[in-house]
């Protein structure tokens, strides 16, 4: 059983996989966290974003330990992993971690959420539910600038929207793999729900679906 999860920055797609996974015993993967790793590598190691070879050895080398480096929450790490996640050598290489992720997953888990930007059209495109997780965008960046605060980050508001129209705009004009709805995704508007009615909604849908 699998479920894709995509949206723009800061929708609320990160809490509702996670309920999701544990309400259905799935086996969770913030895809967010992979190309926010690779970012991070780059700028760590001294290379410029822009430099495409090192990006994609980066990408082939990953692996699963790397997810837990520190620091990758963070907003400046968010825009490198956008600015890295444009380069298709880097989408693809990534792309066969999360899809054995998704066909074999983690502590024998029968199935898997997954959480991104294209995890519906081209990670798993067959999976049993897709979700497309929205919100206006001065209510993501409002949610984004108090999570950042709870976490002890510096934030400014401001700064904080301008970030995330940057990051939606590149994530949905790139070529490789834009953020979009895939054709057969349920559609969830989160702007006016705490994240109990977004996953009560997500359940009904779930529900309606009948994939349980
Ligand atoms: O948490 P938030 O929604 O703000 O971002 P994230 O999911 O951690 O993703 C960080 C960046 O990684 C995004 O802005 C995308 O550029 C990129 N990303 C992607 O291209 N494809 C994915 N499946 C997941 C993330």
């Amino acid at each position: 059983m699998i479920i894709a999860i995509d949206g723009p920055a800061a929708a609320g797609k990160g809490t509702l996989a996670k309920r999701l996974a544990e309400h259905f015993e799935l086996a969770y993967l913030d895809t967010g966290l992979i190309y926010r790793a690779v970012g991070k590598k780059m700028v760590d190691e001294g290379f410029n974003l822009e430099s495409i070879e090192k990006a994609e050895s980066i990408a082939k080398a990953l692996s699963p330990v790397d997810l837990e480096i520190e620091g990758l929450r963070t907003d400046e790490v968010a825009q490198m992993a956008s600015k890295v996640s444009v380069i298709p050598g880097v989408r693809s290489a990534l792309l066969e971690f999360q899809r054995s992720f998704a066909e074999r997953p983690p502590a024998g888990k029968r199935g898997a959420v997954l959480d991104g930007r294209d995890i519906g059209t081209i990670v798993c495109p067959n999976a049993n539910l897709k979700l497309f997780v929205t919100a206006r965008t001065t209510i993501r960046a409002e949610r984004r600038f108090k999570e950042l605060q709870k976490r002890g980050l510096e934030a400014i508001y401001a700064r904080v929207l301008e970030d995330i129209k940057e990051r939606d705009a590149r994530d949905s004009s790139r070529s490789a793999s834009p953020l979009e709805p895939a054709s057969d995704a349920y559609q969830l508007d989160t702007s006016a729900l705490d994240s109990n009615q977004v996953f009560a909604e997500a359940l009904e849908i779930v529900e309606a679906v009948g994939i349980s």
